[in-house]
């Protein structure tokens, strides 16, 4: 078996601008990414920059333009065994757990859904597999038979999260799972997330804004800048010693535990908006937003090169290609 769980190799997702004509909108252009069973990785970036798509993409909720998707060992495709498969073993969960549950159906009956539509169990083993779910993600068993509107933002994420994981799937994508949460309930459905991990074995994949969220999360983080991967590596390095000035940028916006180091640190603050992507810029994406950028930059394309184990930078100043 082998320890990746998910890869992804050169996906490309684009939409066309308009209908007949042939611009496209580059959502997500060439990216590669793996996640461990058991691991969780982050997914940065500024609005725009295709992090939803990427998620939809990898559960199947949207088609990919090119590229590859391999899961659990098999590549996923557009055909009827891929979607079954998917459907019992990715999971998605999003920020707004209103819209996400039917207000009409008892929470019980939402949470046993992908069981009845899988056939799994008779009536009686779902209701007792829903009280089992209710119990893991710490709501009354006995609640089973109330409606969404009897609970609270944060017991509805909750529920949400109880039917995600209803099918014993083995990887869950997280879009922004607590930004639409009161902060004081955030760190709640964090750890409730990061227990779930521990006690199921889940792989995450973690969408988020939020950099001072995704420190305490996350194993690795991928930071995305118009469809394409800046910089990735283990969450502690990253954040420690950045290295392509987009990550230096987005981190110096996060405010430091320690208020001394706080008070001195620098923020540095970005030129200019994200660049659309239907129009990006040449040579590197970012290049017309960094501070120090140089001719090579606006024409080349850079890739990912390594920097240091695990951690690899998007940057011709920064992390050159060797040539061998
Ligand atoms: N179905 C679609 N058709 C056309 N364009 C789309 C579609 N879905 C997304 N886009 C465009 O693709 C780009 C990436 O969008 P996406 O929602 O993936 O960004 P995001 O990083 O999740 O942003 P946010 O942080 O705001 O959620 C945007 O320019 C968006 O307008
Ligand atoms: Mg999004």
């Amino acid at each position: 078996m082998s320890e990746n769980l998910l890869s992804i190799r050169d996906l490309k997702v684009h939409f066309p601008i308009r209908q007949g004509t042939s611009r496209l909108l580059k959502a997500v252009d060439g990216v590669d990414l793996e996640i461990q069973r058991g691991e969780s990785v982050a997914l940065v970036g500024e609005s725009g920059s295709g992090k939803s798509t990427l998620g939809a993409t990898i559960v199947g909720m949207q088609k990919p333009t090119t590229g590859q998707i391999i899961f659990d060992g098999n590549e996923l495709g557009n055909d009827k065994e891929s979607a079954a498969k998917r459907m019992r073993d990715i999971q998605i969960v999003f920020q707004d757990p209103v819209s996400a549950l039917n207000p009409r159906m008892d929470i019980g009956d939402s949470i046993a859904e992908p069981l009845a539509i899988h056939g799994v169990g008779s009536r009686v083993q779902r209701a007792q597999r829903v009280a089992e779910l209710l119990e893991l993600v710490g709501l009354n068993p006995q609640h089973a038979d109330r409606k969404p509107s009897m609970f609270s933002g944060g017991q509805r994420q909750r529920i949400v999260i109880a039917r995600a994981i209803a099918l014993q799937p083995k990887l869950l994508v997280l879009d922004e799972p607590v930004s639409a949460l009161d902060v004081s309930i955030r760190s709640q459905i964090l750890n409730l997330l990061l227990e779930l991990q521990q006690r199921l074995g889940l792989s995450y994949l973690f969408i988020s804004h939020d950099l001072s969220v995704v420190r305490h999360f996350a194993d690795r983080v991928a930071v995305l800048y118009l469809g394409r991967i800046a910089e990735t590596g283990r969450t502690a390095d990253v954040f420690s010693r950045p290295v392509h000035p987009y990550t230096e940028a987005l981190l110096s916006a996060v405010p430091l535990p320690d208020p001394k180091a706080q008070r001195t640190r620098q923020r540095i603050i970005l030129q200019g908006d994200l660049p659309s992507p239907a129009n990006p810029p040449a040579g590197c994406r970012f290049s017309t937003r960094c501070p120090i950028a140089e001719p090579i930059c606006r024409e080349t394309p850079p890739s990912l090169q390594p920097v240091r184990p695990m951690q690899q930078a998007a940057c011709h100043l920064r992390a050159p290609a060797v040539h061998i």
